[in-house]
């Protein structure tokens, strides 16, 4: 088990990982909401709990209002904790809820997926969506206690932990050249789930996300946008396919995607698009629209593009690797990243 303390602004945030970890929550000194997936059972006490249908569709105004009626009459005050039991939708929309009631309660985080606790789980940041647009509506809301009990991956089905697999692929890439090779050289082992070995790319990943943010945690200093990388183009597809496709799956294609735009437009070193392709292939990762088996709707998700929150005027600023751990942004005028898109999309 590792126990990592981060300090963010003025937020001492501390991070739980390992298998046993989650007997963490029943030492908390308050009272406790749990907003939970309905996936999984519930090893801690608690005074007040909401079962969330949770994915995409969860992250919703109404489930947000369910929980504030929930907080209210449980009588929940500003030293009490809602805690957060499930995959990135139920995290978001509890961190939401957490964030505006009475300006914000103590909010843990108990990811129970990979992407979870690799990606959702830390940073801050929350998002609910509204009228199609996804993350429209959102606070940044820093968790004081994140917990990555690696026992809930037990139930999680082989599909749902590969695809999020494709955020730890998206640190290697970008950020850290020593986890894609941990990745490449580890393959066997981290595919049949051996949790030392899980354990230690839920500690890099923590590591490299949790680096990032602190050093941009309101996005306003560019270096946060690297973490957006495959998301530019993912969100189209999500958008697109009426949000059906798995974040990570979108995000996959969307790396590839991007590469390839930025290889193109002469912005990346040659063979990136090969090395990017090699270990999403490794996984049996989607890299192509072709391979999501879902129905895009190009319109859908060519206007997707418009909405992008790293869009200035007419340009949308993107993220991709120089080559493999190392990263930089470029502007890609909208109409050509549309154009290029539609390739993708074919
Ligand atoms: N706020 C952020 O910083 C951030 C970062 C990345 C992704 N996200 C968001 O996270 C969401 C994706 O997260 P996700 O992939 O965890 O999706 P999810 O929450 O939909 O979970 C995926 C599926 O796994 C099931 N599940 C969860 N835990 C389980 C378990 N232990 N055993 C069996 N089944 C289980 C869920 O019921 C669901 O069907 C997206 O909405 C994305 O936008 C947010």
């Amino acid at each position: 088990m590792r126990e990592i303390a981060y300090k963010i602004g003025q937020r001492e945030i501390k991070i739980v990982i390992g298998v046993k970890s989650s007997a963490l929550v029943d030492q908390l000194k308050g009272r406790k909401i749990l907003i939970r997936s309905k996936r999984v059972e519930m090893p801690f006490d608690f005074d007040a709990e909401y079962v969330v249908d949770d994915g995409e569709g969860a992250k919703n105004l109404e489930n947000v209002l369910e929980i504030i009626r929930i907080m209210k009459s449980a009588g929940l005050g500003r030293s009490d904790f809602v805690v957060a039991v499930g995959g990135g939708t139920v995290m978001d929309v509890a961190g939401f809820a957490a964030s505006i009631y009475m300006r914000g309660v103590g909010l843990v985080n108990v990811p129970t997926t990979i992407l979870g606790m690799v990606d959702a789980g830390m940073g801050g940041k929350n998002a609910i969506n509204f009228e199609g647009v996804k993350n429209l509506l959102g606070t940044f809301y820093q968790p004081g206690l994140i917990i990555d009990e690696l026992n809930f991956l037990s139930t999680l089905p082989q599909d749902e932990y590969i695809t999020g697999l494709a955020e730890v692929i998206k640190y290697g890439i970008t950020l850290d050249k020593d986890l894609y090779d941990y990745m490449s050289s580890n393959f066997e082992s981290l595919k049949s789930r051996d949790l030392a070995k899980v354990e230690e790319i839920v500690y890099r990943s923590t590591e490299n996300k949790m680096k990032i943010v602190g050093e941009d945690e309101l996005d306003n200093k560019g270096i946060r946008i690297v973490l957006n990388y495959g998301h530019t183009v993912g969100h189209a597809l999500e958008a697109g396919s009426n949000f059906s496709i798995p974040h990570g799956k979108a995000v996959s294609v969307g790396m590839v995607c991007e590469s390839k735009v930025a290889e193109e437009l002469g912005a990346v070193e040659e063979g990136v698009v090969e090395d990017v392709l090699w270990l999403l292939q490794l996984y049996g990762l989607p890299i192509s629209v072709d391979q999501l088996k879902v129905k895009v709707d190009r319109h859908i998700a060519l206007n997707a593009l418009v909405g992008d929150k790293k869009r200035v005027g007419g340009e949308i600023l993107m993220p991709v690797p120089v080559r493999i751990g190392e990263w930089t942004k470029f502007k890609v005028p909208l109409e050509t990243l549309q154009g290029l898109v539609v390739q993708c999309l074919e």
